[in-house]
Protein backbone atom coordinates (compact mmCIF):
# COMPACT_ATOMS: atom_id res chain seq x y z
CA UNK A 1 0.00 0.00 0.00
CA UNK A 2 2.58 2.53 1.09
CA UNK A 3 5.16 1.40 -1.46
CA UNK A 4 1.75 2.00 -4.23
CA UNK A 5 1.09 5.32 -2.74
CA UNK A 6 5.26 6.58 -3.22
CA UNK A 7 5.29 5.07 -6.71
CA UNK A 8 2.22 7.20 -7.17
CA UNK A 9 4.31 10.25 -5.99
CA UNK A 10 7.71 9.40 -7.73
CA UNK A 11 5.02 9.07 -11.03
CA UNK A 12 3.46 12.82 -10.58
CA UNK A 13 6.97 14.14 -9.82
CA UNK A 14 8.70 12.49 -13.08
CA UNK A 15 5.05 13.76 -14.85
CA UNK A 16 5.64 17.20 -13.67
CA UNK A 17 9.33 17.74 -14.24
CA UNK A 18 8.72 16.59 -17.58
CA UNK A 19 5.79 19.01 -17.89
CA UNK A 20 7.98 21.86 -16.97
CA UNK A 21 10.69 20.95 -19.23
CA UNK A 22 7.97 21.09 -22.54
CA UNK A 23 6.80 24.39 -20.93
CA UNK A 24 10.29 25.84 -20.58
CA UNK A 25 11.05 24.81 -23.94
CA UNK A 26 8.05 26.54 -25.68
CA UNK A 27 8.47 29.86 -23.88
CA UNK A 28 12.45 29.47 -24.79
CA UNK A 29 12.12 28.95 -28.66
CA UNK A 30 9.06 31.15 -29.01
CA UNK A 31 11.02 33.72 -29.02
CA UNK A 32 13.77 32.47 -31.34
CA UNK A 33 12.45 32.42 -34.80
CA UNK A 34 15.18 31.53 -37.65
CA UNK A 35 15.38 30.41 -40.75
CA UNK A 36 15.02 26.71 -39.70
CA UNK A 37 15.03 24.16 -42.95
CA UNK A 38 13.97 20.47 -42.70
CA UNK A 39 17.77 19.62 -41.26
CA UNK A 40 17.74 21.85 -38.72
CA UNK A 41 14.48 19.64 -37.83
CA UNK A 42 16.64 17.12 -36.92
CA UNK A 43 20.08 19.05 -35.94
CA UNK A 44 18.54 21.28 -33.79
CA UNK A 45 14.78 19.90 -32.66
CA UNK A 46 14.07 22.14 -30.01
CA UNK A 47 15.05 25.42 -31.86
CA UNK A 48 12.53 24.35 -34.88
CA UNK A 49 10.11 22.02 -33.02
CA UNK A 50 7.24 24.66 -33.28
CA UNK A 51 7.45 24.81 -37.61
CA UNK A 52 5.14 22.57 -38.27
CA UNK A 53 6.32 20.76 -41.84
CA UNK A 54 4.66 22.24 -44.28
CA UNK A 55 5.18 25.60 -42.84
CA UNK A 56 9.23 24.78 -43.69
CA UNK A 57 7.91 24.56 -47.22
CA UNK A 58 6.25 28.01 -47.54
CA UNK A 59 8.76 30.35 -48.96
CA UNK A 60 9.94 32.97 -46.92
CA UNK A 61 8.39 36.97 -47.51
CA UNK A 62 10.80 39.69 -46.53
CA UNK A 63 8.71 43.00 -46.65
CA UNK A 64 10.63 45.87 -47.24
CA UNK A 65 9.01 49.71 -46.71
CA UNK A 66 9.71 53.42 -46.54
CA UNK A 67 7.84 56.04 -46.12
CA UNK A 68 8.00 59.64 -47.91
CA UNK A 69 11.27 61.06 -47.40
CA UNK A 70 9.54 64.20 -45.56
CA UNK A 71 7.98 62.10 -42.91
CA UNK A 72 9.64 62.36 -39.24
CA UNK A 73 10.04 60.47 -36.61
CA UNK A 74 6.25 59.79 -35.25
CA UNK A 75 4.53 59.22 -38.01
CA UNK A 76 7.22 56.68 -38.82
CA UNK A 77 6.75 55.01 -35.62
CA UNK A 78 2.79 55.32 -36.20
CA UNK A 79 3.35 53.48 -39.80
CA UNK A 80 5.72 50.49 -38.29
CA UNK A 81 2.53 49.54 -36.04
CA UNK A 82 0.35 49.03 -39.30
CA UNK A 83 3.04 47.08 -40.85
CA UNK A 84 3.68 45.19 -37.81
CA UNK A 85 0.10 44.27 -36.79
CA UNK A 86 -0.51 43.29 -40.52
CA UNK A 87 2.62 41.10 -40.51
CA UNK A 88 1.22 39.59 -37.45
CA UNK A 89 -1.64 38.62 -39.27
CA UNK A 90 -0.05 37.44 -42.53
CA UNK A 91 1.97 35.31 -40.92
CA UNK A 92 -1.22 33.54 -39.75
CA UNK A 93 -1.87 33.07 -43.51
CA UNK A 94 -1.41 30.04 -45.40
CA UNK A 95 1.68 30.90 -47.29
CA UNK A 96 3.19 33.50 -45.61
CA UNK A 97 3.83 32.05 -42.42
CA UNK A 98 7.54 32.78 -42.55
CA UNK A 99 6.97 36.22 -43.52
CA UNK A 100 9.37 39.20 -41.71
CA UNK A 101 9.09 42.41 -41.55
CA UNK A 102 12.21 44.81 -42.58
CA UNK A 103 12.77 47.65 -41.01
CA UNK A 104 13.73 50.63 -42.62
CA UNK A 105 16.77 52.36 -41.47
CA UNK A 106 16.59 55.86 -40.43
CA UNK A 107 18.41 58.25 -42.54
CA UNK A 108 18.67 62.02 -42.06
CA UNK A 109 15.05 63.01 -41.22
CA UNK A 110 14.39 66.49 -42.40
CA UNK A 111 13.97 67.55 -38.41
CA UNK A 112 17.61 66.18 -37.35
CA UNK A 113 19.03 69.64 -38.07
CA UNK A 114 22.61 68.80 -36.77
CA UNK A 115 25.05 68.65 -39.22
CA UNK A 116 28.33 66.88 -36.71
CA UNK A 117 26.52 64.00 -36.38
CA UNK A 118 26.30 60.92 -38.91
CA UNK A 119 22.73 59.94 -39.44
CA UNK A 120 22.69 57.90 -42.16
CA UNK A 121 21.85 53.91 -41.80
CA UNK A 122 20.95 54.36 -38.58
CA UNK A 123 19.11 51.10 -37.28
CA UNK A 124 16.10 50.51 -35.30
CA UNK A 125 18.13 48.84 -32.63
CA UNK A 126 19.72 52.43 -31.83
CA UNK A 127 16.47 54.20 -30.94
CA UNK A 128 14.59 50.70 -29.42
CA UNK A 129 14.65 47.53 -27.73
CA UNK A 130 14.97 45.31 -30.77
CA UNK A 131 14.44 42.49 -28.79
CA UNK A 132 11.39 43.56 -26.92
CA UNK A 133 9.75 44.78 -30.66
CA UNK A 134 10.56 40.79 -31.85
CA UNK A 135 8.28 39.28 -28.91
CA UNK A 136 5.63 41.14 -30.79
CA UNK A 137 6.50 39.86 -34.09
CA UNK A 138 8.86 38.93 -36.76
CA UNK A 139 10.64 42.28 -37.40
CA UNK A 140 14.40 42.37 -38.62
CA UNK A 141 16.36 45.45 -38.71
CA UNK A 142 18.56 46.00 -42.30
CA UNK A 143 21.58 44.90 -41.12
CA UNK A 144 19.72 41.67 -40.19
CA UNK A 145 18.18 41.65 -43.59
CA UNK A 146 21.72 41.68 -45.52
CA UNK A 147 22.97 38.80 -43.47
CA UNK A 148 20.07 36.73 -44.04
CA UNK A 149 20.09 37.94 -47.44
CA UNK A 150 23.84 36.87 -48.14
CA UNK A 151 23.18 33.73 -46.70
CA UNK A 152 20.97 33.01 -49.05
CA UNK A 153 22.26 34.17 -51.92
CA UNK A 154 26.35 34.83 -51.46
CA UNK A 155 28.13 37.99 -49.86
CA UNK A 156 28.32 41.45 -52.22
CA UNK A 157 25.97 40.09 -54.76
CA UNK A 158 23.36 43.48 -54.35
CA UNK A 159 20.22 42.81 -53.44
CA UNK A 160 17.70 41.57 -56.26
CA UNK A 161 13.91 42.37 -55.18
CA UNK A 162 11.03 40.44 -56.85
CA UNK A 163 8.44 43.30 -56.68
CA UNK A 164 7.98 46.79 -55.62
CA UNK A 165 5.22 48.42 -54.43
CA UNK A 166 4.81 52.38 -55.21
CA UNK A 167 1.69 53.71 -53.54
CA UNK A 168 0.09 56.61 -54.01
CA UNK A 169 -3.62 58.09 -52.84
CA UNK A 170 -6.68 57.64 -55.62
CA UNK A 171 -7.58 61.12 -57.08
CA UNK A 172 -11.10 60.72 -55.83
CA UNK A 173 -11.28 58.61 -52.63
CA UNK A 174 -14.99 59.15 -52.09
CA UNK A 175 -15.74 58.19 -55.77
CA UNK A 176 -20.02 58.23 -55.27
CA UNK A 177 -19.64 58.72 -51.68
CA UNK A 178 -17.99 55.84 -50.49
CA UNK A 179 -14.88 54.54 -49.32
CA UNK A 180 -14.13 50.72 -50.42
CA UNK A 181 -10.72 49.08 -50.27
CA UNK A 182 -9.08 48.93 -53.33
CA UNK A 183 -5.94 49.09 -55.45
CA UNK A 184 -5.30 49.96 -59.16
CA UNK A 185 -2.21 50.47 -61.51
CA UNK A 186 -1.14 53.35 -62.82
CA UNK A 187 1.69 54.31 -64.99
CA UNK A 188 4.39 55.38 -63.18
CA UNK A 189 5.45 58.85 -63.27
CA UNK A 190 9.20 59.75 -64.03
CA UNK A 191 10.83 59.38 -61.04
CA UNK A 192 14.17 59.42 -59.43
CA UNK A 193 13.58 55.94 -57.42
CA UNK A 194 13.71 54.06 -60.03
CA UNK A 195 15.96 53.40 -63.05
CA UNK A 196 14.15 50.97 -65.53
CA UNK A 197 16.71 50.53 -67.95
CA UNK A 198 18.72 49.23 -65.25
CA UNK A 199 16.53 48.00 -63.21
CA UNK A 200 18.24 49.85 -60.46
CA UNK A 201 16.42 51.47 -56.89
CA UNK A 202 17.41 54.29 -55.08
CA UNK A 203 16.67 52.81 -51.77
CA UNK A 204 17.45 54.90 -48.89
CA UNK A 205 21.04 55.75 -50.45
CA UNK A 206 21.86 52.15 -50.85
CA UNK A 207 23.20 51.50 -53.73
CA UNK A 208 23.15 47.75 -54.49
CA UNK A 209 19.41 47.28 -54.63
CA UNK A 210 17.75 46.29 -58.01
CA UNK A 211 14.39 44.83 -58.66
CA UNK A 212 12.16 42.72 -61.36
CA UNK A 213 9.37 44.34 -61.32
CA UNK A 214 7.88 48.22 -60.12
CA UNK A 215 4.56 49.08 -60.73
CA UNK A 216 2.89 51.92 -59.42
CA UNK A 217 -0.59 51.35 -57.74
CA UNK A 218 -3.49 53.89 -56.64
CA UNK A 219 -4.43 52.28 -53.21
CA UNK A 220 -6.98 52.84 -51.11
CA UNK A 221 -7.45 50.93 -48.13
CA UNK A 222 -6.14 49.54 -44.58
CA UNK A 223 -3.00 47.27 -43.97
CA UNK A 224 -4.78 44.01 -44.71
CA UNK A 225 -5.87 44.89 -48.35
CA UNK A 226 -1.73 44.40 -48.19
CA UNK A 227 -2.30 40.28 -48.25
CA UNK A 228 -5.26 40.90 -51.13
CA UNK A 229 -2.00 42.87 -53.32
CA UNK A 230 0.51 39.87 -52.48
CA UNK A 231 -1.79 37.02 -53.34
CA UNK A 232 -3.02 39.18 -56.55
CA UNK A 233 0.77 39.63 -57.76
CA UNK A 234 2.21 36.29 -56.04
CA UNK A 235 4.62 34.65 -58.88
CA UNK A 236 3.60 31.58 -60.60
CA UNK A 237 7.14 29.93 -59.29
CA UNK A 238 8.08 30.64 -56.01
CA UNK A 239 11.59 30.55 -55.10
CA UNK A 240 12.87 30.04 -51.78
CA UNK A 241 12.37 33.72 -50.73
CA UNK A 242 10.23 36.25 -51.99
CA UNK A 243 11.33 39.66 -51.73
CA UNK A 244 8.71 42.47 -51.69
CA UNK A 245 9.50 46.26 -51.35
CA UNK A 246 6.41 48.73 -50.74
CA UNK A 247 7.28 52.80 -51.15
CA UNK A 248 5.21 55.27 -49.66
CA UNK A 249 3.79 53.08 -46.62
CA UNK A 250 2.14 55.73 -44.99
CA UNK A 251 -0.88 55.32 -47.23
CA UNK A 252 -1.52 52.16 -45.78
CA UNK A 253 -4.48 52.15 -43.06
CA UNK A 254 -4.31 51.06 -39.79
CA UNK A 255 -6.87 48.28 -39.78
CA UNK A 256 -8.21 49.33 -36.31
CA UNK A 257 -6.75 52.07 -34.55
CA UNK A 258 -6.35 51.36 -30.67
CA UNK A 259 -7.62 47.69 -30.63
CA UNK A 260 -5.23 45.24 -28.88
CA UNK A 261 -3.47 44.54 -31.46
CA UNK A 262 -2.47 48.24 -31.91
CA UNK A 263 -1.30 48.60 -28.32
CA UNK A 264 0.44 45.33 -28.22
CA UNK A 265 2.43 46.07 -31.21
CA UNK A 266 2.60 50.00 -29.48
CA UNK A 267 3.98 48.45 -26.02
CA UNK A 268 6.45 46.58 -27.51
CA UNK A 269 8.19 49.50 -28.92
CA UNK A 270 10.70 50.35 -26.24
CA UNK A 271 13.36 52.40 -26.32
CA UNK A 272 16.79 50.82 -26.44
CA UNK A 273 18.54 50.63 -22.69
CA UNK A 274 20.89 53.08 -23.34
CA UNK A 275 18.85 55.68 -23.94
CA UNK A 276 16.51 55.24 -21.28
CA UNK A 277 20.07 55.18 -19.26
CA UNK A 278 20.48 58.59 -20.50
CA UNK A 279 17.20 60.16 -20.14
CA UNK A 280 17.70 58.82 -16.50
CA UNK A 281 20.80 60.74 -15.99
CA UNK A 282 18.43 64.31 -16.46
C1 LIG B 1 24.55 46.28 -49.73
O1 LIG B 1 25.19 47.46 -49.29
C2 LIG B 1 25.26 47.60 -47.87
C3 LIG B 1 25.80 48.98 -47.53
O2 LIG B 1 26.89 49.31 -48.30
C4 LIG B 1 26.09 46.48 -47.29
O3 LIG B 1 26.15 46.58 -45.89
C5 LIG B 1 25.45 45.14 -47.67
O4 LIG B 1 26.24 44.07 -47.20
C6 LIG B 1 25.27 45.03 -49.18
N1 LIG B 1 24.50 43.82 -49.43
C7 LIG B 1 24.62 43.04 -50.50
C8 LIG B 1 23.79 41.81 -50.53
O5 LIG B 1 25.36 43.30 -51.41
Amino acid sequence: MHLHSFKLVLLNQIYYSLLLVTISQIVHTSHIREICEKRDIFFEPFRCQLYELDVLDESITYLLYDVNPSEGFNLRRDVYIRMAVFLEFLRTQRGYRRAKLVLPPWSNLVHWRSHNIDQTHLFWNHFFDLKSMKRYTNVIDMDEFFTEYERLHGPETGVMLDEVYKLKHFENMFENGVFVDKFEEHVCPKSHDYDAGASSLTYFGYGNFSTEEFTCLHFQGSAMLLHKLLETYKPQRLHHARYVLVLNAEIVLHDLWGNVDYWEARRSMRFASELIEIAARF
